[in-house]
């Protein structure tokens, strides 16, 4: 993704609906715990809203929000609150110990947080710092916390990741599918350390956007592509998937194998110590060896029923990599050849004949031809007992 483009997708906001269908599945975590989002303009984000109805059913001790002062849309709903000065953007913090019926409808709802926090200003302040989740002041929030729920900004999502964890924190948090392969995310996968949320790899997620966003989204790109419209609402589409390191009923359930290995169906890589899958549905229950299957391989990953040993490219690290292509050569379909470099980048096949798709490479270390596949994650099966 282009540095612009994924600026903007930082501007993606999470719809409740979206929120409350994954969250569903980790209520037994909550019970007396400190909840901080912490990317979140509080009157605007669907995560404060479905923390703070939800705050008695989960049993939740505090909720803590912070907003930080870049944020399009902070408290554009709260601009007659005496703390602000109209129209000023300032980063803030909501805490939230207690929710009752302040309207007395006999529902606890949005009217109430609201009349709450309008009631006693002490639930509200402005911070000293911007909100930055990487702030002294919101780091002393992240210590107090338990469990850090959110959709951070994509483009310091290693960022994010790298500082929930020096601080030992439980999350579940939405990202970018590709973040799986990044050097920074992939051990942390490897090492159980995070895992992939609830909802699908394949099931796709809208988001509300800026208007600004919508507009531009509606002149450049194609309706179902980039976005959707739903009731009149633009509505933006971006590949995501939550991230957890807290426990769920997923996580242990064994992937059904059905098919044999044979080398056909399963060739050997050419500079890795392992066999092809093309499908994770297709991973053969006998072979013993180390597997190398597609990403999406890690939304039915069971760590008891599989190790994950690594990743193909390891970008030259050269652990399970054991061969470098030299002088490689690229060719095009259009007959044309290039600088070949790309195929030191993946788990390559060879074959002695030329292959019908393009590209396929040529090196001086090999007298194959040689094609470079997507990532594959390295994997071996586990014998349960
Ligand atoms: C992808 S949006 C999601 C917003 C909200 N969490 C949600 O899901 O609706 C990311 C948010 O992080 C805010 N943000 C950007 N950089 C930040 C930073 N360094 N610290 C805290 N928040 C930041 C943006 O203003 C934006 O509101």
């Amino acid at each position: 993704m282009h540095a612009a483009n994924r600026a903007k997708q930082d501007e993606y906001y999470t719809r409740l609906e979206d929120i409350e269908k994954e969250l569903s599945y980790y209520r037994k975590h909550f019970e007396g715990k400190v909840v901080f989002c912490n990317c979140d303009d509080p009157f605007e984000s669907n995560f404060f809203k479905y923390f703070a109805i939800n705050f008695n059913f989960l049993k939740l001790k505090k909720l803590i929000c912070t907003c930080y002062v870049g944020s399009p849309v902070s408290h554009t709903k709260l601009n007659d609150l005496p703390l602000f000065q109209k129209n000023q953007k300032l980063p803030y913090k909501i805490e939230i110990t207690e929710v009752s019926d302040m309207n007395g409808d006999g529902a606890v709802d949005l009217s109430d947080i609201e009349a709450l926090l309008r009631s006693d200003n002490n639930n509200l302040t402005i911070l000293d710092e911007d909100g930055d989740f990487r702030s002294e002041e919101c780091i002393e929030y992240l210590k107090e916390s338990d469990i850090v729920v959110t959709n951070p900004p994509f483009s310091l999502f290693r960022e994010y990741v790298s500082q929930l964890m020096k601080y030992g924190k439980k999350f579940i948090i939405l990202g970018n599918p590709n973040a799986v392969t990044y050097k920074e995310i992939f051990p942390l996968l490897k090492a159980n350390k995070m895992w992939i949320g609830v909802k699908p790899w394949s099931e796709e997620l809208y988001f509300n956007v800026p208007k600004e966003r919508e507009r531009w989204l509606v002149s450049n790109k194609k309706e179902g592509s980039a976005y959707v419209i739903r009731n009149g609402q633009v509505l933006g589409r971006a590949p995501v998937l939550w991230y957890t390191n807290l426990d769920i009923d997923k996580r242990h359930e064994s992937l059904i194998m059905y098919k044999k290995y044979s080398p056909d169906e399963y060739p050997k890589y050419d500079n890795y110590d392992a066999v092809n899958v093309d499908k994770v549905s297709d991973i053969p229950e006998d072979y013993e060896g180390v597997l190398g299957v597609p990403i999406t391989f890690l939304d039915k990953y069971n760590p008891d029923q599989f190790d994950i040993v690594g990743l193909a490219p390891e970008r030259g690290r050269f652990v399970l990599q054991n061969k470098k292509y030299e002088n490689a050569v690229q060719h095009n379909s259009d007959g044309s050849i290039q600088s070949g470099n790309k195929v030191n980048d993946g788990p390559v096949l060879a074959f002695e004949e030329k292959p019908g798709k393009f590209p396929y490479y040529t090196a001086d270390n090999s007298d194959k031809y040689l094609q470079v596949l997507y990532a594959r994650i390295l994997i071996r099966r586990k014998h349960e007992n």
